[in-house]
C-alpha cells in the first residue's frame, strides 16, 4: 500500500490534568456532570457525541455515533429508531455500553448497564421538540433497512412535506423513541504522560451504594 503517513508513528503524550480517587464525587453523575460542564465550556465538538456498542443475541457486538439527550441520577438518554439494528439488539438483549471520547481533553468516560426504553409520553415529548424537518426525517427513513437509493428517501420526505403542510408538529412514529441507560460502572480516564493514564471506575453495590476504585491504565 503506497501510504505516506506512518500511522504506527502517530503518538500524542497526555499532559493536560490529573485525576485522584480523593476527588472525585461520590457518585458517578455528579462527576460525569462536572466533566461534562468542563467539555461543553471548551472547544469540544459536539461534546454530547457517544459511542452506544449493543450485543446481538449471538455475543456479536456493534457500535455506532448517537447523541446523549439528558442525564440524571437515573441514567443517560439518546433517541433512535426502535426498528434499527441497536433498537433490535436491545430487544433481544437489553445491556449496553457508552463511550464520551472527549480528545481536546484527553479525558474518556465509559459507561456500562441495563438500557430501557422511555415511556412513550416522555418519547413523544421530546419528539414534539425537535425541528418539524427532523420529525420528517424520523417518518421517512426505514433506519437500517437497504433502500434502493437516496431518491427514494428524499421522495418520501417531499410526500410527508406536503402532507403535513398546514401542521406545526407531527405525531411521533411509534418506531422512534428514547431509551435510558441506568449505569451500574462508570469509568473515567484521564490521558497521563508515558501512557500512565488516571483510570477511576465506579462500581454499583447496591441501590445508590457506589464502590470507588483505581484501575491499572
Ligand atoms: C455525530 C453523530 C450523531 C448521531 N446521533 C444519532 C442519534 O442521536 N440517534 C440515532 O439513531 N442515530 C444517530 N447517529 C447515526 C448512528 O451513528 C447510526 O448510523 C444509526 O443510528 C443507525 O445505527 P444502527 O444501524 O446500528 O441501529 C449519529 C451519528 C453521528 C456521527
Amino acid at each position: 500500500m503506497n501510504n505516506t503517513i506512518s500511522v504506527a508513528d502517530l503518538r500524542e503524550d497526555y499532559r493536560q490534568a490529573t485525576l485522584e480517587i480523593e476527588d472525585v464525587a461520590p457518585h458517578p453523575i455528579a462527576q460525569f456532570d462536572e466533566w461534562f460542564k468542563i467539555a461543553c465550556s471548551q472547544a469540544v465538538k459536539e461534546p454530547n457525541a457517544m459511542v452506544l456498542a449493543t450485543v446481538n443475541p449471538q455475543g456479536r457486538p456493534s457500535a455506532r455515533v448517537v447523541l446523549l439527550k439528558g442525564y440524571d441520577e437515573s441514567g443517560f438518554t439518546f433517541f433512535t429508531n426502535y426498528q434499527s439494528q441497536k433498537g433490535k439488539e436491545l430487544e433481544e438483549n437489553p445491556f449496553g455500553a457508552l463511550v464520551f471520547n472527549w480528545l481536546e481533553l484527553e479525558k474518556q468516560v465509559r459507561i456500562e448497564g441495563k438500557i430501557q426504553k422511555l415511556s412513550p409520553e416522555e418519547s413523544t415529548s421530546y419528539f414534539k421538540s425537535r425541528p418539524k424537518s427532523s420529525q420528517i426525517g424520523a417518518w421517512a427513513s426505514p433506519q437500517s433497512t437497504v433502500i434502493e437509493s437516496r431518491n427514494l428517501l428524499e421522495e418520501r420526505v417531499q410526500s410527508l412535506q406536503a402532507q403535513y403542510a398546514q401542521t406545526e408538529t407531527l405525531p411521533r412514529p411509534e418506531h422512534w423513541g428514547g431509551y435510558l441507560l441506568s449505569p451500574d460502572r462508570v469509568e473515567f480516564w484521564q490521558g497521563r504522560t508515558s501512557r500512565l493514564h488516571d483510570r477511576i471506575r465506579y462500581h454499583l453495590q447496591s441501590q445508590g451504594d457506589w464502590k470507588i476504585e483505581r484501575l491499572a491504565p
